[in-house]
C-alpha cells in the first residue's frame, strides 16, 4: 500500500501548487496528476456539472490505483466533496478544510476569504473556519481574474495590482488580520496581495496547508514511502501545449512528459 501513487487533480494547471507543495514535503511519494484542461475552469460552473467532473476526474485516478486522492481545485472541494468520499473507498483529502484550520487561528477573528465564483457561493471556507472558531467574522469575495493573471505571468503586474485593489476594498474595510487565498493559483499573487493588504495581513496557503494534511494522514496510518525520488505522472484532458508552458512557469522547472488522455 506504501508504495502506490497519491492522485491528485485540478480543473486544469492551478492545481500544480499543491503538486508541488506535496512534491517539496513528501519527496518520496510517486505522485499522479491530472489536469482536467478540456473542461476548465470550475470556477463558474454550477454545482451538478463540477460533481459530475469531480467523480469523472476522481475515477480516473482511482482506477490507476492510488492510496490517496488529493481534490486540489479549491470549487471542487466546496463542492464536490461528499459525493467523493461516499464513491470511493480510499481516504479523500480536499484544500479546504487544512486552510480553515490555519485561518482559524486569526488573533482578532477576522477573516478574508477569497476564491472562484463557485467557492464563495458555497460558503465551505466561513463554514469550515466557524467550526473551529465560532465567532470569527468572515469577509469573503470572488476574484475571478486573479485566475487569467496568474496564468498570463502577470501576477506581479500592475493590472493585478488594480484588480487586487478592487477586490479586496470590503476586506480593507473589515480589518481582516488573515485571509485565506481560497484558490489554487492565488499563492502566485502572494506579493501583489501583500502589498495592497499590508504585510501584517497573514495569507493562508491552501496548497501549503493541505500537503501538510497529507503528510500527517501518512504518518497516522503508516503510508508513507519509504523510497527516494519519486516519479511524478501528468495527464491532462486536452492538448498538453499550454499545460505545459503555463505549468513551467508554476513549478519553476519543465513537467516532462504529459500525456492526453480521455475521462467520463
Ligand atoms: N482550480 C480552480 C480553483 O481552485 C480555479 C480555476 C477554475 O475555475 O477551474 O477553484
Amino acid at each position: 500500500m506504501r508504495h502506490r501513487s497519491v492522485g491528485i487533480f485540478d480543473s486544469g494547471v492551478g492545481g500544480l501548487t499543491v503538486f508541488k507543495e506535496i512534491s517539496c514535503l513528501l519527496p518520496g511519494e510517486n505522485l499522479i496528476y491530472l489536469g482536467d484542461t478540456a473542461r476548465v475552469p470550475y470556477g463558474t460552473k454550477s454545482v451538478e456539472t463540477v460533481c459530475r467532473y469531480a467523480l469523472e476526474a476522481a475515477e480516473f485516478l482511482v482506477d490507476k490505483g492510488v492510496k490517496l486522492l488529493v481534490v486540489a481545485c479549491n470549487t471542487a472541494s466546496a463542492v464536490a466533496l461528499p459525493s467523493l468520499r461516499e464513491r470511493f473507498q480510499l481516504p479523500v483529502i480536499g484544500v479546504i478544510e487544512p486552510g480553515a484550520r490555519r485561518a482559524a487561528q486569526s488573533k482578532n477573528r477576522k477573516v478574508g476569504v477569497i476564491g472562484t465564483e463557485g467557492t464563495i457561493n458555497s460558503s465551505r471556507y466561513p463554514e469550515a473556519i466557524r467550526v473551529l472558531l465560532p465567532d470569527a467574522q468572515i469577509t469573503s469575495a470572488a476574484c475571478p481574474l486573479f485566475v487569467p493573471l496568474a496564468e498570463e505571468g502577470w501576477a506581479d503586474h500592475e493590472v493585478a495590482r488594480l484588480a487586487a485593489r478592487e477586490y479586496l476594498q470590503p476586506l480593507l474595510a473589515s480589518q481582516v488580520d488573515t485571509l485565506v487565498l481560497g484558490c489554487t493559483h492565488y499563492p502566485l499573487l502572494r506579493n501583489t496581495l501583500s502589498h495592497v493588504l499590508g504585510d501584517s495581513v497573514v495569507l493562508v496557503d491552501s496548497a501549503e496547508e493541505t500537503a501538510k494534511s497529507v503528510q500527517q494522514l501518512f504518518q497516522q496510518q503508516g503510508l508513507l514511502n519509504p523510497q527516494n525520488g519519486g516519479q511524478r505522472t501528468f495527464f491532462v484532458t486536452d492538448v498538453p501545449t499550454r499545460f505545459e508552458r503555463v505549468g513551467r512557469a508554476f513549478l519553476g522547472h519543465n513537467l516532462g512528459q504529459v500525456e492526453q488522455v480521455q475521462i467520463g
